[in-house]
């Protein structure tokens, strides 16, 4: 079933996206990846094009690229993202902007310029690596969740529409991941607390009733199987891995 399939990823030189790649691509996927800086697209060892999703001329230049090396594409899973965190009380518009422009935007890029790929296949998946930060609220986070919440909307938007298709459009929405963006926060919290790395760690973890990290393996799996024929009837579905946490 995914054996052969065109995949992109964008943001698949780091943490989720590498490993959605790698697992993909260990599945027997021919696996393009995106994203703006180049060294770490190439330690990846996939074919890859620079670009940045929040500009749909770039993504749109990216999967010709993908096409040359791979053909028609058949799954298209918007990995990109970003977190930016600030108190309500001093957020500017730019920060929203930012949060939406690359967590929302590109979704769509991504999406959009696979779309006639899938549709005359009559077959494909979009997949959002989304977040509970879709589902639910965090302090300091409210650009990105707004972001978050916003890629749900569009998933479920698109799911409904595209039914008829035979493509399905889902996100994942998992809890704290430990990837490079998990480290920044962290490191955010020490910078503003004084707190030492392993209480800001724990105050982390802890809203994970299973009270521990994600792992990037785990998100890619959850990737996998909504590729897979047993989860064709899924669409519009928001995937949660997060310790019951949601
Ligand atoms: N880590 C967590 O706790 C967690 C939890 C829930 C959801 N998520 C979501 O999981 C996804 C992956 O995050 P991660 O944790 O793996 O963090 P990460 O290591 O920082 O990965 C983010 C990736 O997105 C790429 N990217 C960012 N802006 C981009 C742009 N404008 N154009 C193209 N690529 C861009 C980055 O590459 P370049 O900078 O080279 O472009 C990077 O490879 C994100 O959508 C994130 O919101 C993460």
């Amino acid at each position: 079933m995914i054996a052969g399939k065109h995949v992109v990823i964008s943001g698949g030189g780091t943490g989720v996206g590498a490993a959605v790649a790698k697992t993909f691509a260990g599945a027997g996927a021919r696996v393009c990846i995106l994203g703006r800086t180049e060294e770490t697209l190439k330690a990846q060892n996939l074919p890859y094009a620079v670009c940045d999703v929040t500009k749909a001329d770039d993504v749109k230049a990216a999967l010709e690229k993908a096409r040359k090396e791979f053909g028609v594409i058949d799954i298209a899973i918007a990995n990109a993202g970003a977190a930016e965190s600030v108190p309500f009380s001093k957020m500017d518009q730019g920060t929203l902007e930012r949060m939406m422009a690359v967590n929302v935007t590109g979704v769509f890029n991504l999406w959009q310029a696979a779309f006639y790929d899938m549709k005359a296949a009559g077959w494909g998946r979009m997949i959002a690596i989304a977040s509970t930060a879709g589902l639910k609220g965090y302090p300091y986070v409210s650009g990105y969740c707004a972001a978050k919440h916003a890629v749900v909307g569009l998933t479920r938007s698109i799911a409904m529409e595209l039914g008829p298709t035979g493509i399905t459009a889902n996100a994942i929405c998992p809890g704290f991941v430990e990837t490079p963006m998990l480290e920044r926060s962290i490191e955010t919290i020490v910078a503003k607390t004084g707190m030492s790395r392993d209480l800001a760690a724990k105050s982390l973890r802890k809203g994970n009733p299973q009270d521990r990290f994600i792992q990037t393996g785990e998100v890619a799996d959850a990737a996998l199987w909504l590729c897979s024929e047993g989860a064709r009837s899924v669409n519009g579905h928001t995937l949660t891995l997060s310790g019951g946490e949601i």
